[in-house]
């Protein structure tokens, strides 16, 4: 093969591993947009309620997904996250959710009708940023043996357990809010409905 020859088969090679990454990176990207079947843009702006399938979902994970142009935090808690939203109870500002940041069938220690699964709007109560999901249990940043996991707002320091509940000495006044929602079936969550009594 002239030098000619085999440059031109290399550039072929290259042009075609590019495109295999170029695809990968498609895939890649169409992943969160978890509700890919739900209503248009336009019926969702307008309030709609909003599917997920939680099927899937492994304990410890969180998922998002878009209801009334905010984000909705879903987290499948593992049994050491709900054994853990009694331990710090002594440092919440309100731990029996006497405010009304849920719908009556929330207001419970789990703040959920699935002791499992924990449904929340991704807003900081204090100016509206989106807390970090902090799952990781007694990091010392986070305060050591009273971090039993939960959300961390990176704008002014609120800290929020895996209930969503507010820590005290953090600028959020509120637990974060629980969106109405309801189940069907195993693995469908539409968050935007109500549960019927
Ligand atoms: S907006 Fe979250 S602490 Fe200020």
């Amino acid at each position: 093969m002239t030098d000619d020859v085999v440059n031109k088969t290399r550039r072929r090679v290259l042009t075609a591993a590019t495109s295999v990454v170029g695809a990968v990176g498609v895939v890649g990207a169409a992943v969160p947009f978890v509700g890919s079947w739900n209503p248009s843009a336009k019926a969702k702006a307008a309030g709609a309620p909003v599917r997920a399938n939680i099927g899937k979902m492994e304990p410890g994970q969180m998922i998002t997904v878009e209801w009334r142009g905010k984000p909705v935090y879903i987290v499948r808690r593992t049994q050491e996250s709900i054994a853990g939203l009694e331990k710090v109870e002594d440092v919440l500002r309100d731990p029996n959710s006497e405010q009304p940041q849920q719908p009556e069938y929330a207001q419970n220690q789990t703040r959920s009708i699935r002791e499992e699964f924990l449904v929340l709007l991704g807003l900081c109560t204090h100016l509206g940023c989106a807390p970090l999901f902090r799952p990781e249990v007694g990091v010392a940043d986070l305060g050591g043996e009273n971090w039993q996991g939960g959300f961390f707002c990176p704008c002014h320091g609120s800290k929020f357990d895996m209930a969503g509940r507010v820590y005290t000495g953090v600028p959020a006044p509120l637990n974060l809010e629980v969106p109405p929602h309801r189940y069907e079936g195993d693995n469908l969550l539409i968050v935007g409905e109500d549960q019927e009594a």
